[in-house]
């Protein structure tokens, strides 16, 4: 169990289902993940399954988000994509409620996640894919310390409209510059 100062990173389990109900389908949300379309509970039920295969194949490590005060559930968080010969991953973050944003815990969360990245995994890439119209998500990657590499036009329809995605990411070199002496000393307990 991986903590920050505010969030702690677990496992998903089922009975996060119904959690996850209360907000998955918000098109607030969705829109800023990718493809908005219904999913059922059965479905989410599936996908939490299909976390602990990738996590057991180590092609996707994916987290729960909770506060570490009372264990409330955010979200999730995950490197995908995991690509061993390269020692890369690909990050996805998601606060589902909207009243749970801006309260610091997606910064901290990404935090935990790269120290999880680099400092456990060995990976020397990560990166992300975040739409040009996410500003608070571009904020906050860019004061994480997210390099933005490129963009790609007009890649996903969303509402009405083509958005590009711009690409992110951190080699281990900036990360060791940026964070090392301060993360290990305050993230990771437990
Ligand atoms: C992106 C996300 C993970 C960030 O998590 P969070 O807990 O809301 O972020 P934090 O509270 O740690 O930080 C929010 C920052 O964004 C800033 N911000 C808020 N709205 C903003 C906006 N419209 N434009 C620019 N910055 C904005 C805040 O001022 C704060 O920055 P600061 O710490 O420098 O003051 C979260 O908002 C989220 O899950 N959004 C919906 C799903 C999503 O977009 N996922 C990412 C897909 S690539």
């Amino acid at each position: 169990m991986f903590e920050g100062e505010s969030v702690r990173l677990r496992s998903l389990e089922l009975s996060d289902v119904p959690l996850i109900m209360k907000h998955w389908n918000n098109i607030n949300l969705r829109k800023e993940l990718g493809p908005v379309v219904p999913h059922s509970s059965n479905e989410r039920e599936m996908w939490v399954r299909q976390t602990w295969k990738e996590r057991e194949q180590r092609t996707a490590f994916v987290f729960a988000i909770e506060t570490r005060k009372d264990r409330y559930f955010l979200g999730h968080c995950a490197l995908k994509n995991v690509r061993w010969i390269n020692r890369s991953a690909i990050v996805s973050i998601a606060i589902y409620n909207k009243s749970d944003r801006g309260k610091g815990y997606g910064t901290d969360a990404l935090k935990v996640l790269l120290r999880v990245g680099f400092d456990f995994l060995n990976l020397h890439r990560i990166a992300l894919n975040v739409f040009h119209t996410n500003k608070q998500a571009l904020h906050v990657y860019e004061k994480i310390g997210f390099k933005k590499v490129g963009e790609l036009r007009e890649t996903d329809f969303v509402d009405g409209k083509y958005v590009n995605d711009v690409i992110m990411d951190m080699l281990e070199e900036d990360y060791r510059q940026l964070y090392h002496t301060k993360l290990a000393k305050n993230c990771l307990r437990g």
